[in-house]
């Protein structure tokens, strides 16, 4: 596992990185990604999928389990916020998106805990308010 972590001071910075970061992905790749609400994990996603030439309105997948955005390469975006149970994996068709050879985003990976793939790359965002509002401490892990 390699880990990093960058500290950003704005939405702007925190969406370069996550343009930079896009840069490094294959297909196939799953990005995990953490925050409590408001952290920035929809303007994560967003970068991401800027890199990847996408389009279309990113918006957090609160709705739906799972966005799917078309460009340079599939991105598939999911909320698992809802999952009670990781059996629901299957009626979702969650297997076959990660053999899809498109990108997945995973928000709330906490609550599929056993179905996370070995080789993911897990961000966490995390704000510190005694430091100042708008900076965030983005952490990098990559299992391999
Ligand atoms: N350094 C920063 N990086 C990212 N966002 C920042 C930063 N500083 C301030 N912000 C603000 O924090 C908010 C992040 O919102 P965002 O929708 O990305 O959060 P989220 O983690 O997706 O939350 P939710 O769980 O509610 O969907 C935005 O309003 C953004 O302008
Ligand atoms: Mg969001």
């Amino acid at each position: 596992m390699t880990e990093r972590t960058v500290i950003t001071t704005s939405e702007s910075e925190t969406f370069e990185l996550a343009v930079n970061f896009a840069k490094t992905l294959e297909a196939g790749s799953v990005i995990c990604l953490s925050g409590d609400l408001g952290a920035g994990k929809t303007v994560f996603a967003k970068g991401i999928c800027s890199a990847l030439d996408v389009t279309e309105y990113i918006s957090s997948p609160t709705f739906t389990i799972v966005n799917e955005y078309e460009g340079k390469m599939r991105v598939f975006h999911f909320d698992m916020y809802r999952i009670e149970d990781e059996d629901e994996l299957i009626e979702i068709g969650y297997d076959e998106y990660l053999a899809s050879g498109g990108i997945c985003i995973i928000e709330w990976p906490e609550n599929i805990k056993n179905s996370l793939p070995k080789k993911r790359i897990e961000i966490s965002i995390l704000r510190d308010l005694s430091v100042g509002d708008d900076v965030r401490k983005v952490i990098f892990k990559e299992f391999k």
